[in-house]
């Protein structure tokens, strides 16, 4: 059971990138094979199809590969103006073409995201989920959600509230349920 899993934000001390770390964390604790990739290291440039296609950026195709080789796609991202980020888009578009080269198809994916807001990143989510479906993949249902991240950790980077840490925990339980039953 492997799954890619990356934070959505390319920020230096994000809030996403540490609520990645803990799922991260979480499905290695049940068994899960996690390979995490660096969005922001791989620099993704604009999509654009008059070149891209031809001349793949080296990044794309290495994730590419590696999102083949997992069952599943964890997402940590954040909320930007009620969606998701133009980076995580453009990411998206880029792997997905050509379209029988989209490793997307078929793959389980489980969606979290911070915010410094009150909103817990719930419209962001709901768009993501609708891209995703678009490249033919699965969200398990619903979403982890952390709200007032700049509140929400401790020094050591782990959730202060029980309640939020068992969330976190039944939400990690019910996705690796989900991917215990793909062939
Ligand atoms: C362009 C932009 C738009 C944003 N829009 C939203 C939003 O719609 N909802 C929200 O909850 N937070 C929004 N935020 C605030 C982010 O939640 C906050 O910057 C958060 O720290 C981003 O996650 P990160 O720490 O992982 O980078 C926005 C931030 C930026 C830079």
């Amino acid at each position: 059971m492997k799954v890619l899993a990356f934070s959505g934000s390319l920020r230096t001390g994000s809030w996403n990138t540490k609520l990645l770390a803990l799922a991260v964390d979480g499905l290695r604790a049940r068994g899960v094979t996690v390979d995490v990739w660096d969005f922001r290291a791989a620099n993704v440039p604009v999509y654009d199809p008059d070149t891209s296609d031809a001349h793949p950026w080296p990044a794309v195709l290495d994730v590419k590969e590696r999102i083949r080789a997992a069952k599943g796609l964890v997402i940590v991202s954040p909320e930007y103006n009620y969606s998701i980020p133009g980076a995580l888009k453009n990411l998206l578009d880029y792997v997905s073409r050509p379209p029988k080269d989209s490793p997307f198809r078929g793959k389980l994916a489980g969606q979290l995201g911070a915010t410094s807001g009150p909103g817990g990143t719930l419209q962001g989510q709901v768009m993501l989920r609708h891209v995703l479906s678009g490249l033919g993949m699965t969200s398990v249902a619903g979403a982890f959600t952390l709200s007032r991240a700049a509140e929400a950790f401790d020094e050591a980077g782990q959730l202060k509230d029980a309640a939020q840490r068992a969330s976190l925990d039944g939400f990690l339980d019910r996705y690796v349920a989900e991917l215990k039953l793909r062939p």
